[in-house]
């Protein structure tokens, strides 16, 4: 017993159980959809509760809505930033006992961050709403029409920068280049941070403002997870459906996550629309010309946070949802492949697949799957996809049965389902 204690020992044990390339795995879980904020009882008080079922299925790092005052029920149209107390998700307590129990079993927790726009509190004397409030009784976050983009012009008295990216309609666009913005907003996560107890971001709209924006407070804020928002239409042929290129569509992403760089990742949007057009009838899709995965995956996997669905695309927005009958078979692709895998909290505990779900999970982590695993792609016909993962683990889906002779005869069958299967090496 005397060696197990031995600290080279332990030491060796701590380097086996990283990943090869020392990336640990990472499983990312959203923790609300579009309806959450309506829980009776508050949301976070829910969640609490399910903590243990979502730790059972491999999860690492959970992503939970917007904290703060907000002019929109679901937190998407912030005001107040410091006042945590009157979300609809519950308050400021609540939402720290939250995070301590997720804490508890070793899951990170990512708030999201919506600093693009942010509604004003008061009118000036214009009779614009441009006056904001903070939500703490110092200035902090007190700002005025100046820390609005120049070129909002519905908002803008004309004393600020022009925007950095994409404009949004619904609320007054933030100066990103006023350094009061830059360092208040700093503050306000790093603060998020220390007295919540956040581990990282994922960035709302982060097509709002530059990729050097976002590196600043990346780089002010040191989190040790983010992921970016970057959501652009794929690119449509004649036909109206995704073309089989989407080389543009992932550059997008990976020139966002190349410039902001540390723990910066995107959420694999190329993955996702190319997946959900191949699982019907299209598995040719999955492989591009190159003979890798055709989403931001092939290219970058380290960096692609892989997913189905989101409070977006599905929930009751259903903006660009995955073909409900088909959702197993997405969750087989991207559970079994390398990049992080991010699963929705409908599909986990609405949908009824946690079983199936955290079958896979496990299948992935018993067999060191990362972020940077090794992907042959071995078929990719119209109805059968099939890959090898890391040569540990090979994944079919897709509606034909036979699969040939593509699966070795020291691989056996440990999941399987409507269209789908998953064999490990004996
Ligand atoms: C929110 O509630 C907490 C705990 O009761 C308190 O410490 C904090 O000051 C409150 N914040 C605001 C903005 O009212």
């Amino acid at each position: 017993m005397g060696k197990l204690l031995d600290p080279l020992f332990l030491a060796l044990v701590l380097v086996l159980s990283l990943a090869p390339n020392g990336a640990v795995a990472q499983i990312l879980f959203q923790g609300f959809n579009w309806e959450s904020w309506k829980k009776e009882g508050g949301w976070y008080n829910f969640l609490k509760g399910q903590v243990s079922d979502i730790a059972n299925a491999g999860v690492t790092h959970v992503w939970l809505p917007p904290p703060s005052h907000s002019v929109s029920e679901q937190g998407y149209m912030p005001g107040r930033l410091y006042d945590l107390n009157v979300s609809k998700y519950g308050n400021q307590d609540e939402l720290k006992s939250l995070i301590s129990a997720f804490h508890g079993k070793g899951i990170k927790c990512v708030a999201d961050i919506v600093i693009n726009h942010r509604c004003a509190d008061k009118m000036d004397g214009r009779g614009i709403y441009c006056i904001f409030e903070g939500g703490t009784p110092d200035d902090r976050l007190d700002w005025g029409p100046t820390m609005i983009c120049s070129d909002d012009t519905k908002y803008s008295d004309g004393t600020g920068h022009p925007d950095t990216g994409l404009g949004f309609d619904a609320a007054p666009d933030i100066d990103h280049l006023n350094l009061r913005v830059q360092h208040e907003l700093s503050d306000w996560m790093n603060w998020l941070k220390s007295d919540l107890g956040f581990d990282g971001w994922r960035l709302d709209f982060a097509k709002g403002y530059s990729s050097d924006i976002a590196k600043i407070y990346v780089d002010q804020t040191t989190p040790s997870f983010v992921v970016a928002e970057i959501w652009s239409s794929l690119a449509y042929g004649n036909d109206g459906k995704p073309a089989y290129d989407q080389n543009a569509h992932r550059q997008e992403l990976v020139n966002w996550v190349q410039t902001v760089a540390g723990p910066a990742t995107a959420f694999d949007f190329t993955t996702k629309g190319i997946l959900q057009a191949a699982v019907q009838g299209e598995l040719w899709r999955m492989r591009d010309s190159n003979g890798k995965a055709s989403g931001m995956l092939g290219w970058w996997p380290e960096k692609a946070v892989t997913f189905i669905d989101n409070h977006d695309t599905g929930s009751t927005q259903r903006l660009w949802p995955f073909p409900s009958d088909k959702v197993m078979q997405g969750y087989v692709y991207i559970l079994t492949h390398p990049g992080i895998p991010s699963i929705f909290y409908d599909h986990l505990f609405d949908w009824g697949f946690k079983e199936q779900i955290s079958e896979l999970a496990t299948i992935r982590s018993r067999n060191g799957i990362h972020p940077g695993s090794s992907l042959r792609i071995i078929v990719s016909d119209s109805d059968l996809y099939v890959a090898a993962i890391d040569e540990k683990i090979i994944a079919k889906i897709g509606p034909r049965y036979d699969v040939g002779k593509v699966v070795p005869s020291n691989f056996q069958i440990v999941a399987s389902g409507n269209d789908y299967c998953v064999w490990e090496k004996r």
